[in-house]
């Protein structure tokens, strides 16, 4: 299927790895022009080569720390003077290193750094992108939330209140933007073997006999340290993510708008 994403314009920020990485690809593939946002310039560097060598019309990376306001705006300025307007945002950055505990584990700075990555790195993205995706002929923003969200978390407390405020203010802002034509989507993943997936799993003790490139082993994990099962036994590949993420930005999606999509592997009734 044609997207109909060919030189379309899309930000994706967290888009130097895992799934925003993916989602970046798929894009790329679709012969959208492609500005990736976030911290470290090597895999910024290494994306960016990967998704011109797919034949993307224009890839840019945009360093940017996204709790850093003034890094944003100066990003989002970038973007308008290269393109003037905006298709599509795609809010995949996210909480690795902070939010994961439980309750007494976690300190009032974690959860202020939980819910600056977790939440307002998207809200600012939102407001600062909002001029240049009223610009377009056709706009999307999609934010990427969490299944955990939907079930009892309680060794993951901060990490999902920050994802549970991101779809509840995607939900809201669905329905602002309607009257601009923007439609506003969440997708919220399941257990996905992404960089920052493996970290966790490197750092787990030999005896637990984790490999970090098993789809299987991550899942196993997932299970035992936080109770979330899914259907299909396995975490996710971030490629099987991408092409959902580049459908809910695409002018194809017409009429789906603040609905929040799963794609977990059939966690959200076990
Ligand atoms: N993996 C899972 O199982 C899972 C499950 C449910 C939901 N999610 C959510 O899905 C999204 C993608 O997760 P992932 O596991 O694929 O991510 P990942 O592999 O850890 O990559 C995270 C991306 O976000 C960027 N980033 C992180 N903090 C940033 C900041 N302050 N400013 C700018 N960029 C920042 C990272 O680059 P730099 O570090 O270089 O900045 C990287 O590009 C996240 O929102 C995550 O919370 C993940």
């Amino acid at each position: 299927m044609d997207l109909g994403l060919r030189d379309a314009t899309v930000v994706v920020n967290g888009g130097s790895k895992g799934m925003g990485r993916a989602a970046a690809e798929c894009l790329a593939r679709e012969g959208a022009r492609v500005a990736v946002l976030a911290r470290g310039r090597e895999a910024l560097d290494e994306t960016i080569a990967m998704l011109t060598a797919l034949g993307c019309p224009d890839a840019v990376g945009l360093p940017a720390d996204l709790t850093r306001a003034a890094e944003v705006d100066a990003a989002f300025a970038a973007v308008g003077e290269r393109w003037g307007a905006l298709n599509a945002l795609v809010n995949a950055a996210g909480p690795t290193d902070v939010g994961i505990g439980s309750f007494e584990a976690i300190d009032d700075a974690e959860w202020a750094a939980t819910l600056e990555v977790g939440l307002m790195s998207a809200v600012r993205c939102v407001r600062a992108a909002l001029p240049l995706l009223r610009t377009a002929s056709w706009a999307r923003i999609v934010n990427v939330s969490a299944h955990s969200t939907k079930r009892q978390s309680p060794e993951i407390v901060a990490y999902t209140a920050a994802k549970a405020a991101l779809t509840s203010f995607s939900k809201n802002l669905s329905l602002s933007l309607a009257g601009d034509g923007i439609l506003v989507n969440t997708i919220s993943p399941g257990s996905f073997l992404s960089e920052g997936m493996r970290d966790y799993l490197r750092a787990l003790p030999a005896d637990r006999g984790v490999d970090p490139d098993s789809l299987e082993d991550a899942m196993r994990v997932i299970r035992e340290d936080f109770g979330h099962p899914a259907h299909l036994s396995r975490a996710g590949d971030p490629a099987e993510i991408g092409p959902v993420i580049a459908f809910c930005c695409s002018p194809v999606n017409s009429y789906m708008t603040g609905a929040n999509v799963n794609v977990d592997g059939g966690s959200d009734f076990c």
